[in-house]
């Protein structure tokens, strides 16, 4: 039996087709996965089966019955259930009272009944490895307990496909192994769960099926223990890609980077930065491994001059013992240090702006731009064309169009092109430097990272991918609450990474 079926289904933006004719099974008490790159179709595809949009074209078809639902509610009722990236709880609210407001159908009744309720909630968490106090205030929760809430909402109006798009982003390592148990048990109790994620690892290790989504088609969809992470990837681009990036022994040089006791409360008097102290030498990677919001944040603040070290605080960052503190970011650029920002359409181009400009943006002093006290374009055309091609950048060149209507990973590979080529660069840091980006352009942006290192360049690697951190670093260290916890040397990395899974484990330890 198949608990959801599409058939010839596609949906249109405009004049764009997010998803284009999909014919799809998706069968009862199954996990099926469902991967593609950045923008391939996979939340649209889910959102038209939770009722959130409506197919432009074909028909979706519930346990056999053809539906067409105009609204999430209609989608609940017929047992489908979705958690959401960000979640949807009541902060002062106890766990039970937040799943019970969940459940529109009972919320009159339940609150007489509260007792049942929990007990209720207290079945289904201890059957399916949801660990939760039902009675304390979610405030108190972590994301991974959040996301429990989400779950346990779900199966307390009784749920039976559960749709996830992609859950494990906000996850540590060891919340990752306790959700996909909590998946498998449910599909062993004949629910049928529908997981979007981007992480092919992930696919390999819980689900049954798998589809791969290209440009807004189904590629393929395999049973998940006929494929392999390449046969994924492959599908996936398009094209052959390589996903481990070629790692030679490494040799440093001398101290870059020099970062000592680094303290720092925020506005909120809550301790961000606690004793936090790590040095990097030229020619080596040092990849920051943690769950966002242990303090790397902070930290590439206080490298970029966003923030000083308080006066409450204490710490120092030198750069070829040079200190930056109280240096402005134009100041710290000078000095040799280039920094690609997580968030780069905030921080690190102006989107209206065309490709050029933002090739020189933050660089424009430099001499061989301008003549005559003005910029020099024909210099800059030229200089930009000479990275469209070293980078691989693509877009229509005629049209010459703002930068915004590039795909995240041509923007990434301008931010990247116009740091690394930085004259005097002597610390590169990087932030997220593959998020929102496509397969194919993250194997190029590993490349350039690796040759950088290769030219003697210190580089800071801070990264909420785990596979990402291991497959670059030199050495790596693991941060949280404010401090790097344990640190790992080239040997223990250059071992970990012929024996990947264990390694994510170990490092797993030290960032929960
Ligand atoms: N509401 C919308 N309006 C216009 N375009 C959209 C809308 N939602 C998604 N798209 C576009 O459809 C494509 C697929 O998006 P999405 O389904 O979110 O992909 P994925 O989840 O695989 O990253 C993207 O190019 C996106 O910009
Ligand atoms: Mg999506």
């Amino acid at each position: 039996m198949n608990a959801i079926g599409l058939s010839g289904v596609s949906k249109q933006f405009g004049r764009f087709w997010a998803n284009r004719d999909i014919s799809l099974n998706i069968g009862s008490g199954s996990i099926h996965a469902i991967v593609g790159e950045n923008g391939a179709g996979k939340s649209t595809l889910i959102r038209m089966i939770y009722g959130l949009l409506t197919p432009t074209d074909g028909s979706i078809s519930v346990n056999g019955h053809v539906v067409r639902f105009t609204s999430p509610r209609q989608a609940i009722a017929a047992g489908i259930g979705m958690v959401h990236q960000h979640f949807m709880l009541i902060p002062d609210l106890t766990v039970t009272e937040n799943i019970i407001l969940g459940d529109e159908r009972s919320a009159l009744f339940a609150t007489l009944d509260r007792k049942q309720a929990a007990r209720k909630i207290k079945t289904i968490s201890e059957n399916h490895g949801l660990e939760i106090d039902p009675a304390i205030p979610v405030s108190e929760l972590s994301v991974g307990e959040e996301q429990r809430v989400e779950i346990l909402k779900l199966l307390y109006r009784e749920a039976n496909i559960l749709i996830l798009d992609e859950p494990t982003a906000v996850l540590t390592p060891s919340e990752t192994g306790q959700l996909f148990a909590t998946l498998k048990s449910l599909r062993n109790n004949g629910k049928t769960v529908i997981l979007v994620t981007h992480k092919l690892d992930e696919v390999l290790s819980v689900s049954d099926m798998v589809s791969v989504m290209r440009k807004g088609r189904i590629a393929a969809t395999e049973q998940t223990s006929s494929v392999t992470k390449g046969d994924l990837a492959n599908l996936m681009v398009g094209r052959n890609v390589l996903l481990r990036t070629e790692n030679p022994p490494e040799k440093t040089g001398k101290l870059v980077l020099k970062v000592s006791d680094l303290q720092y409360r925020d506005a909120r008097g809550r301790q961000k930065l606690n004793g936090l102290s790590f040095e990097i030498s030229s020619g080596e990677i040092y990849g920051i491994a943690g769950v966002e919001g242990n303090g790397q944040s902070e930290l590439l603040a206080m490298l970029w001059g966003m923030i000083e070290p308080g006066s409450a605080t204490s710490g120092s960052i030198t750069v070829d013992n040079i200190t930056l503190s109280s240096k402005t970011p134009a100041e710290i650029a000078a000095a040799g240090v280039s920094l690609i920002p997580e968030d780069r359409l905030k921080h690190a181009v102006i989107g209206e702006f065309a490709v050029g400009e933002n090739m020189i943006f933050g660089r424009h002093r430099e001499k061989k731009f301008r003549r005559f006290g003005g910029f020099d374009t024909n210099s800059i055309r030229s200089y930009t064309n000479t990275m469209i091609e070293r980078y691989d950048i693509r877009y229509d060149k005629q049209s010459n169009p703002s930068l915004s209507s590039l795909s995240g990973g041509n923007q990434q590979k301008i931010v990247l092109a116009r740091e690394i080529e930085r004259p005097g660069l002597k610390l590169l840091i990087l932030a997220q430097p593959t998020r929102g980006v496509d397969i194919g352009a993250i194997e190029m942006i590993h490349k350039k990272i690796i040759a950088t290192r290769d030219k003697g360049i210190a580089i800071l690697l801070v990264s909420s991918e785990l596979d990402e951190i291991i497959s670059l670093s030199t050495r790596i260290g693991c941060i949280y609450k404010g401090a790097i916890r344990q640190e790992f040397s080239p040997e223990d990395v250059r071992k970990g990474r012929s024996s990947e899974q264990d390694f994510e484990k170990e490092i797993g330890m030290f960032i929960t």
